[in-house]
C-alpha cells in the first residue's frame, strides 16, 4: 500500500524501534470507533497493523501454524487493511472474547467499516481459527451488509 500513515492518538503496543502503520482511511475510521469506545470507558489496544512481506515471513517462521498465521504473501496485514485489536490484559488470546471491549466490537465495528474477519463458527470457510481480535476494514456499506447477513468475506464476495 502507498497510503500508510503512522498510528498515534489511539492506544497501541509500542515495540522497540518500530512504528505501527495502517492505511490512512483505516486509521480515520478506527479513530472514530476508538473514540466511541472511550465514551463507554472501554480500552481497546492495537497489537498489530500493517506488516511487510518480510515481517509476515518472520512471524510464520516463529509460529508455522497455517490455521493461525498466514504465509507471507497471503496475510491481510500486508494490505494495510487489517488490525489486531484486544485489551492489554487479554492480548491476542481467546480470553478477549469475554470482555466488554469484544462485545462492543461485535456490535459496533461494522458501523465504522470493520468486520470480525475470522469468526468462531466459520473456520471451514475462512480457513483460519477464531481470531476475535482480527478486524478487517471493508468500508461501511459492505461491513453493514456482511454484519446484517452474518457472512464471512468469502461468502459475501461469492
Ligand atoms: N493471523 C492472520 C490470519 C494473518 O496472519 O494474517
Ligand atoms: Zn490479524
Amino acid at each position: 500500500p502507498d497510503n500508510l500513515v503512522i498510528i498515534k492518538n489511539v492506544d497501541f503496543i509500542q515495540r522497540e524501534n518500530e512504528t505501527m502503520k495502517i492505511c490512512e482511511e483505516v486509521y480515520y475510521y478506527y479513530s472514530l470507533l476508538y473514540n466511541e469506545s472511550l465514551k463507554l470507558n472501554l480500552k481497546l489496544t492495537i497489537f498489530s497493523a500493517y506488516r511487510s512481506y518480510e515481517k509476515q515471513q518472520l512471524i510464520f517462521q516463529r509460529n508455522p501454524d497455517e490455521y493461525y498465521v498466514a504465509k507471507a504473501g497471503y496475510s491481510e496485514h500486508q494490505t494495510g487493511l487489517a488490525l489486531d485489536v484486544s485489551t492489554r490484559n487479554t492480548g491476542l488470546t481467546k480470553n478477549f472474547m469475554y470482555t466488554n471491549e469484544y462485545k462492543f466490537l461485535l456490535n459496533n465495528a461494522y458501523k465504522y467499516g470493520f468486520i470480525i474477519r475470522y469468526p468462531d463458527d466459520k473456520m471451514h470457510i475462512t480457513g483460519y481459527l477464531f481470531e476475535p481480535w482480527h478486524l478487517r476494514f471493508v468500508g461501511i456499506e459492505h461491513a453493514k451488509r456482511i454484519y446484517e447477513n452474518n457472512l464471512t468475506l468469502e461468502e459475501y464476495l461469492s
